[in-house]
């Protein structure tokens, strides 16, 4: 029986205060020696039937506390604000600090000397990593899993990237109505989050590479019972951690997100990796810029042959060998000098699990489906804190182009003149969507991917340059150039583009140029007027005011760094 837990200053106890915290736990029907000193292990689930990704997680914390109860620990569940990335407006993202500072404060004021994270759709992982990072605790990770293969009429479909594909069909007459319900039914048929490499599958394969899961966690579909043992050994290794003090730091280190970012090339991640990554870095005070990720990612090779840049689904990547397949392939590019929750660096956990069952999905670091897979930053005039373009989602023939510009003054702007016949655009414009950034959405929500005009999508073209300073789904792709920092609403040069101003994309040259002299733009920005603030009051007021743009990792800057785990007064 330890007393240097910090769950001892609740329970241990022997004053008034000792009374007050293990009389009113009694009430759940605890006996007393669950008091005596033994790890305390924090749940924190993010289930939801909002988030239906997650909705199956009350399964997953069953079997955490099963594994928390063999290893001595005293498993307490408990919920945090879950951000589920379909229903919630104007979009998840806008929440995702706010979770995060739910999750921070939840776990420093309450009696838990380890955490298990349980996360599944997109922002339930980094809002859950980065409040856990700003209190540092001995940290784990159980990934909820994705869905399994989606069917439709023999062909396989994939969430989110067969919804750009549907919604072009029933554009151009290809789909009826009825025929998309059917599909809508044999997308999502099981418990999970979307099972594409979109987000939450690189969200995943983020905390895998990070050390912050067992090993092979990341591909386990929720459907599978192979996910629950995985909950419940996290369970056991969690009170282990406590007992080795193995706290989320150590775990942390700049190599270990070097190596997340080239793991993230190599599986075809999706690009909002970079902000959910840059925002975990500031927590836990690892320095990482927007131009580590070109640098160290942008020559990693596509080893993963998944939805939206292949072809097949995370299901097919579990039966091919998972995330350790991958990590042996790589293992000569990955630092070494890191550890993971086991206490042993990658290396040491694929052990024994590194073949790969299928080379169609799984490729041969020498023999890859892409040689140059990671995100690119591109900068400019239009980003002088840069932008980031995902290659492998996108065109080769328009990683080099110039076009005229049409512009999109916001959302709505787009919406009402996207598909009227008379636009005037073709398929060698640049579309540019203004005001979809973090102040300006507020938020940035994922419309970096905007639709091609109805008309040009019947005339067979698929896909064509987009600027915006908003984001993409992950599940989504075309040549979409995303994240112009600074943002519109802050006076970017993005909000003095024209609609006939040429634009220069050059991915190999790194360049995002807007072609319209400084003078010029200078005139332009003399007469801008800066939009309305989208919110006078609440959390919406206080994100506008205090968030960091994309290239920062669209965290508040308040809450950089960390706090640690210490609470010195009590609550009576
Ligand atoms: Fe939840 Fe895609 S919508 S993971
Ligand atoms: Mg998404």
């Amino acid at each position: 029986m330890s007393t240097h837990l910090r769950s001892h200053d609740w329970f241990g106890k022997k004053n008034k205060d000792g009374i007050i915290y293990r009389s009113w736990m009694k009430n759940q029907g605890m006996p007393t020696d669950m008091f005596d000193g033994r790890p305390v292990i924090g749940i924190c689930n993010t289930f939801s039937e909002l988030t239906p990704c997650n909705a199956h997680f009350r399964d997953h914390a069953e079997a955490v506390k099963r594994g928390v109860l063999e290893a001595g620990g005293f498993p307490v569940e408990f919920p945090i604000m879950s951000l589920g990335e379909t229903l919630l407006k104007p979009t998840a993202m806008l929440f995702r600090n706010l979770a995060s500072m739910d999750a921070e404060e939840s776990i420093r004021g309450n009696p838990m000397d380890g955490v298990v994270l349980l996360t599944g759709c997109d922002k339930t992982t980094p809002s859950t990593v980065m409040g856990a990072a700003s209190v540092g605790l001995p940290t784990i990770v159980v990934p909820g899993g994705p869905m399994l293969n989606g069917r439709y009429k023999g062909q396989t479909i994939g969430s989110g990237t067969h919804v750009w594909k549907f919604d072009e069909d029933m554009k151009t007459g290809k789909m009826s109505q009825e025929d998309v319900e059917f599909a809508e039914s044999c997308m999502s048929r099981s418990i999970g989050h979307c099972m594409t490499m979109g987000t939450a599958s690189t969200m995943a394969v983020m905390v895998e590479a990070l050390g912050l899961t067992l090993s092979g966690a990341a591909a386990i579909p929720a459907a599978d019972s192979r996910k629950k043992v995985m909950a419940q050994l996290s369970g056991r290794r969690i009170v282990q951690m406590v007992k080795e003090n193995l706290t989320i730091d150590k775990i942390l280190t700049r190599e270990a997100f070097e190596n997340a970012i080239k793991v993230n090339a190599a599986v075809g991640g999706s690009s909002n990796f970079i902000i959910h990554l840059i925002a975990i870095a500031g927590r836990i005070g690892v320095d990482l810029s927007l131009d580590d990720f070109d640098a160290l990612g942008s020559k990693i090779p596509l080893l993963l042959n998944l939805m939206p840049s292949g072809k097949y689904l995370m299901e097919d990547f579990y039966y091919a060998g998972g995330l350790p397949v991958i990590l042996n392939e790589m293992k000569e590019h990955l630092h070494k000098n890191v550890i993971t929750v086991t206490g042993k660096n990658h290396h040491e956990n694929i052990i024994g699990n590194t073949d790969n069952y299928n080379e169609d999905v799984i490729a041969a670091y020498d023999k890859p489906f892409i040689p140059e897979a990671g995100c690119v930053v591109v900068k400019g005039n239009l980003a002088t804190n840069g932008a980031v373009i995902k290659p492998s989602a996108a065109t080769p023939a328009l990683m080099k182009h110039t076009g005229r510009a049409v512009v999109f003054e916001s959302i709505e702007d787009y919406n009402a003149r996207i598909d009227d016949p008379e636009l005037d655009i073709d398929e060698t414009c640049v579309m540019v969507l203004k005001y979809v950034g973090p102040v300006g959405y507020p938020g940035m929500p994922e419309v970096g991917n905007m639709a091609l005009p109805k008309k040009i999508l019947e005339k067979g073209i698929k896909d064509m340059v987009r600027i915006s300073d908003g984001r993409m789904s992950g599940t989504a792709y075309g040549t979409a150039v995303l994240h112009v920092s600074p943002e519109s609403a802050i006076g970017g040069v993005l909000a003095l583009v024209q609609n006939g101003d040429m634009i220069e994309l050059n991915v190999e040259k790194r360049l995002l140029h807007l072609h319209v002299s400084d003078e010029e733009l200078a005139k332009r920005k003399a007469a801008w007027v800066a939009p309305q603030p989208a919110a006078t009051r609440g959390y919406v007021s206080l994100y506008i005011k205090h968030v960091m743009g994309a290239d920062k990792g669209a965290d508040l800057d308040f809450l950089q760094g960390s706090s640690g785990c210490e609470v010195t007064r009590d609550s009576h």
